[in-house]
This record gives C-alpha cells, sequence and structure tokens, in this order.
C-alpha cells in the first residue's frame, strides 16, 4: 500500500486559524483512512487542488457606508455582494426578493436616490453615500404607503412574491409621473413580472393610488 508522502504543512503564522489546512487535511484523512489510490494520481490531484485552493488570494472586501430606510448603515462586504445579498443577508431586509438575481423580473427592485434599481444587478460597494428605501421602509409607523394600501383594496396579489418588487416599482412609477392611462402604467412596469397573473388589478392599484396623490 503506497501513500503520498505527507510534503511539509505551509506555515499558518498570520492566518486567522491555526486548525489544519486542505492540504493537510486530506493528507492526514487518505492516510488514516487507508485509502489506495493507483499510483497516488488521485492522491496527487487533489492534494494539488488543495494547495491551489491554499494559495487562493484573499477575497477582496470594502468598508461602505450607506442609508437603508433612513438609517444609516456601515458594513464590510465582500466586493463583488450585490445590494440584495447586502440587504437580505447582511441586513435582514428579506422584502426585496431574489427571482431570477438576473434582472429579468424585478422582485427586487428598490429605490436608490428616489430612483427604481434592480437590487441584484446592483453592486454593493457601488452604495458608498447612497439613500435605499425598500419595501420595509415604506410604511409609516402602522399607516401603510398609500399604494400599499390600494394593493390590499384591490386585491393585487395572489402567491406575494413580486408584490414587494410591485410595489417599490408602482411608487417609483409614480414620483416619475408615468401613470397617465391604464397602458402607460402597464409600459412602465413592464419590468415587474407577476407570476400569477394579477396584472389588471397591479395596475389598477397603481392608478388609485397615483390619483389620490394628485
Ligand atoms: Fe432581480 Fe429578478 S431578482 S430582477
Ligand atoms: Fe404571485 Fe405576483 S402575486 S407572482
Amino acid at each position: 500500500m503506497s501513500t503520498e508522502p505527507e510534503a511539509p504543512a505551509p506555515s499558518t503564522a498570520g492566518s486567522p486559524s491555526s486548525g489544519p489546512t486542505r492540504r493537510t487535511f486530506i493528507a492526514t484523512t487518505s492516510a488514516a483512512g487507508g485509502v489506495v489510490l493507483a499510483g497516488g494520481a488521485i492522491g496527487g490531484s487533489l492534494l494539488a487542488a488543495a494547495d491551489e485552493a491554499d494559495a487562493a488570494p484573499a477575497v477582496p472586501t470594502s468598508r461602505i457606508c450607506l442609508t437603508v430606510n433612513d438609517i444609516r448603515r456601515t458594513v464590510t462586504v465582500d466586493n463583488r455582494t450585490s445590494l440584495l445579498d447586502l440587504l437580505r443577508e447582511h441586513l435582514d431586509l428579506t422584502g426585496a426578493k431574489k427571482g431570477c438575481d438576473a434582472g429579468a423580473c424585478g422582485a427586487c427592485t428598490v429605490l436608490v436616490d428616489g430612483q427604481r434599481q434592480n437590487a441584484c444587478l446592483t453592486l454593493a460597494v457601488r452604495m458608498e453615500g447612497a439613500e435605499v428605501t425598500t419595501i420595509e421602509g415604506l410604511a409609516d409607523g402602522a399607516r401603510l404607503h398609500p399604494l400599499q394600501q390600494t394593493f390590499i383594496d384591490e386585491d393585487a396579489f395572489q402567491c406575494g412574491y413580486c408584490t414587494p418588487g410591485q410595489i417599490i416599482s408602482g411608487v417609483g412609477c409614480i414620483q416619475e409621473g408615468h401613470t397617465g392611462s391604464p397602458e402607460e402604467i402597464r409600459e412602465w412596469m413592464s419590468g415587474n413580472i407577476c407570476r400569477c397573473g394579477c396584472y389588471v388589478k397591479i395596475v389598477r392599484a397603481v392608478e388609485q393610488a397615483a390619483g389620490e396623490q394628485k
């Protein structure tokens, strides 16, 4: 039986953990399990992969300050984090939904400096100094935003998954003044998909809230 000779373990100085590296872990468990690796080929490739993983550069992070629903937040995130993941996974604001994670459904819509934006397509690191509004920030205490109320009045949802994005997008649509007719609302809300097909009622809710705000 042959096993790969154990290579000297890389130094862990300066590493946050003093535990075994992937390389030593794989080498140790292979030997202890008595696994016969033909010609050492499999073990060799495992160790090579472990070396590569150990040698991988640290993921770059950034510290950003932004305002979310009128609360100032300072967070340190992996530079690849989307605004949607920042909201949902770092700030526990799960109102904005992850539908497609690719900019195609509008379930993640939030307002950034008053403009509608797909949070899944927005890098969190670009939010330095931004004002973000999510569905959690619309109501005034116990008083719902007028559009939240008309969604209830018009029964403009079924499963509710798309609803936070629809309402935030509707708020943007009203602020932009694209509510002259049901057709115009439909056009300017077309980035928000409702798989339950509640479009007629959604348009009616936006139309009604726009009328109330005039
Ligand atoms: Fe962002 Fe679908 S989750 S557009
Ligand atoms: Fe179900 Fe819109 S209410 S997806």
